[in-house]
């Protein structure tokens, strides 16, 4: 077998320090099978790339033993066939020293790999940042690669004294952290060997636990299945479904050990990657560009590592009082008649509304920042009447800029060609896709002059229709044709040696060409940072333009997102499987670090029923983001669409959030000043208690609000765990509730008609 020779340890590095001590590799792997006795469940897959024989697996020094259910190699759902023997050879750590914020060493390659454009020669930084946060880097010191342009915090010098602990394993390369009390061993990256080529990067890690949550964004629970999952991230517009990638990418994952404790570890790549998850249990972080960048957030407890997280991603927006009211929308109100007469059945009905909403049914030949002169011809009056009666409002934007009509007919494209905003395709010319209305262009927005465009886009067209917010869709960015209307190159940004778990089974799958150029880089590594840098753009022009606290929600999303704005979770389907479902994605979107989320109530695609929308009204009361949005040509879902006896229940529910916005509002402001949770999952709040870390039936408000919601149909009675302590009904008769009870609706709390009013309205610095 290849790569059996010579794996012994050489003499200790030189500056191993207390807290970065060298770890000897434990022995030598001895040749032949005796390197194969792994457990299956602990085999690390030798043939991601394609499928090996016997043959071809021993080639690569690797071991072949068929088993399981297969197909084995790959990504299948047992223990891959073809798998590294113990001690594999990749990399070897040189040259140890101490640096002024920690250790630095360089790591040479010692075997073939065996993938194209293998970095021979690597640099690991370690910066010890703070006493609970720890980063490492490896990055090729001859070439500049891609980074991701997130303005994280700088750091000189190095934390006294530390929570965790770091040793290096010299040969093959392998870096473990611990808690320095306990000796837990949190990451380990002696369990297979390194990759580091220009398109393949790839470093694995044992977990101190089964439970681990985090690596949005998809349709799971909120503790991940460590049985051989594949998560891959590689933003993707993507009706919810189970084990897609979805709209967003948030490379980060939180741990709970034995005991309590809790780490976190964040990937700061924006690459198409997997993540693979196996029963050991062990991580795999697989992606496909820029370098490895990796934060370790030792906790202790679950609410710290989310703040520690935050410290590096940014703190969550402080999002404006109303916005924490009811919205209402769908696709389909195609006129301000109609616009009108929903805010005015909302009133009728007795049912509060902050913000109406309309999709793009106002625009002109569904272009942005047009509106139709026939059917929304008084559509600015429209939004001054409602801004008279109370109400804010709020539009569909899409990224997508028409660009077939004729010179001079159309703005946005005119001074965005102009002002050289687009992504450029193979050419340099605009690249040109196909969205809602028709061939577009997409801006860039990792170039500042996009920025300024589309300020002056967003400000005109709010000099004539003022808007409260934006609602910024499409955004991954989604496309209707493959990659652009000519296609796209051959190379191998469009033909990576390794394609991830992507839904379509290509990168331009739904959406541009990966070897567009954008202006920062290309678009294979900046695609997932669509939504992103269009939200920042959003936000800035509103901020701008209105003065006031910005308010934008966000399909598409990315690791910091949530300091800019919010989301919600896309084309959800009517149905009990997707209500259940929204609990632990609102969680999660928590954890990210975008507390304002929410889930369509009642459901976007196909047709609700009363009792599921009932059940997600009263869910929805409880979303940091309230909107009942629907798809054009499906049942009508507003509130007063049903039954009285309905109604009755859903007004319930709305006045129970609305007496309890001014806390709703606290939690955003402590989220925004301190890095909490708004909704919370139970283990961040009862971490000793080990019952409390899978649930994701029930929700958190702050601290002490548990929220037990009904979440299958023909229910009347729900259970829930209660973790120790004592609870008390918020029906507010006194009464602790049994054990296994639900929350009760209590009646009559206030005023149905009571608008979100501002309780910082008159204190400085908020508007
Ligand atoms: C897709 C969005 O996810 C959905 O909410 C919207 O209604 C449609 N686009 C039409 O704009």
């Amino acid at each position: 077998m290849a790569g059996t020779a010579g794996a012994v340890a050489g003499p200790p590095l030189a500056a191993a320090a207390a807290l970065l001590a060298l770890l000897v590799p434990a022995a030598a792997r001895s040749p032949g099978a005796a390197g194969c006795e792994v457990p299956p469940g602990g085999r690390f897959d030798c043939g991601p790339e394609r499928l090996l024989s016997r043959a071809g697996c021993e080639a690569r020094g690797c071991c072949y033993e068929p088993a399981g259910p297969g197909p084995g190699p790959g990504s299948g759902p047992g223990p891959p066939w073809c798998f590294f023997p113990r001690g594999y050879r990749s990399y070897r750590a040189e040259n140890l020293t101490a640096t002024a914020s920690g250790y630095s060493a360089g790591l040479r390659r010692v075997a073939a790999g065996f993938l194209p454009g293998e970095v021979g020669s690597l640099r690991l930084d370690v910066a010890m940042e703070t006493p609970a946060r720890l980063r490492f880097t490896l990055r090729d010191p001859a070439r500049q690669r891609y980074e991701v342009p997130l303005a994280t915090p700088r750091v000189s010098g190095r934390a006294a004294s530390t929570l965790y602990g770091v040793q290096v394993s010299q040969d093959p390369f392998g870096l473990v952290v611990y808690r320095q009390r306990g000796g837990q061993v949190l990451l380990n990256t002696t369990v297979a060997p390194l990759f580091f080529a220009d398109q393949f990067l790839q470093i694995s890690t044992s977990l101190p636990s089964h439970f681990i949550s985090g690596l949005g964004e998809h349709l799971t629970p909120l503790v991940l299945d460590t049985a051989w999952t594949r998560v891959t991230l590689w933003n993707r517009d993507m009706a919810p479904v189970p084990q897609v990638n979805l709209y967003g990418s948030h490379p980060f994952y939180l741990g709970m050990e034995d005991g309590g404790s809790a780490h976190g570890v964040f990937l700061l790549n924006s690459n198409a990657m997997d993540v693979l998850l196996q029963p050991s249990p062990a991580l795999t972080w697989r992606t496909t560009g820029g370098i490895l960048d990796f934060y370790v957030f030792l906790g202790p407890d679950p609410k710290s590592v989310v703040r520690q997280y935050l410290d590096v991603i940014g703190f969550p927006f402080m999002p404006p009082y109303w916005g924490l009211g009811f919205h209402l929308c769908r696709w389909g109100y195609s006129s301000t008649d109609i616009t009108r007469q929903v805010v005015a059945n909302m009133t009728a009905a007795r049912f509060p509304l902050d913000v109406q909403w309309n999709d793009l049914d106002y625009m002109d030949a569904k272009r942005d920042f047009t509106f139709n002169k026939k059917s929304f011809k008084d559509y600015p009056e429209m939004v001054r009447d409602f801004h008279r009666s109370g109400l804010r409002y709020i539009m569909i934007v899409d990224p997508g800029i028409s660009s077939s009509g004729p010179p001079g007919t159309y703005k946005p494209y005119d001074e965005g060609l102009k002002r050289g905003v687009f992504i450029r395709n193979a050419t340099g010319q605009p690249l040109i896709g196909k969205v809602w209305p028709g061939p577009t262009a997409f801006p860039d927005f990792t170039n500042p002059e996009t920025h300024e465009w589309w300020h002056d886009m967003v400000k005109d067209f709010h000099d004539q229709v003022p808007f409260d917010g934006m609602w910024i869709d499409m955004n991954e960015p989604s496309n209707f044709v493959e990659g652009s209307q000519d296609g796209c190159p051959n190379n191998s940004l469009e033909q990576p040696p390794y394609v991830p778990g992507v839904f379509g089974g290509r990168l331009r799958a739904g959406t541009i060409c990966a070897s567009s150029q954008q202006y920062l880089s290309s678009h294979y590594n900046l695609h997932s940072l669509y939504g992103l840098t269009e939200a920042i753009a959003s936000h800035d022009a509103l901020l701008r333009v209105r003065g006031k606290r910005p308010f934008v929600i966000s399909r598409s999303t990315f690791a910091g997102h949530g300091r800019y704005a919010g989301h919600w979770t896309g084309d959800v389907s009517s149905d009990w499987e997707q209500l259940y479902y929204s609990v632990p994605e609102v969680l999660l979107f928590n954890l990210f670090g975008v507390p304002l989320v929410g889930a369509d109530i009642c459901g976007f695609v196909g047709d609700t029923s009363e009792e599921l929308c009932v059940r997600w009204t009263q869910l929805g009361a409880f979303y940091p983001f309230m909107r009942n949005h629907n798809d054009h040509g499906t049942r009508p879902q507003e509130p007063y669409a049903f039954s009285p006896a309905a109604q009755a229940a859903m007004r319930n529910a709305l006045r129970l959030r609305y007496s309890l916005l001014p806390f709703l509002y606290t939690l955003f402001h402590r989220a925004h000043s301190a890095g909490e949770t708004v909704a919370r999952p139970l283990f961040l709040e009862f971490p000793q208690d080990p019952n409390t870390w899978a649930v994701d039936r029930q929700l958190m408000w702050g601290g002490g609000l548990l929220i037990t919601p009904v979440l299958e149909a023909g229910k009347t009675k729900v259970s829930g765990y209660f973790p120790a302590g004592t609870w008390y009904s918020l029906a507010g008769v006194g009464a602790p509730l049994p054990r296994h009870g639900g929350l009760r609706w209590p009646h009559g709390l206030h005023h149905p008609q009571q608008r979100a009013v501002d309780p910082l309205a008159s204190s400085p610095g908020h508007h």
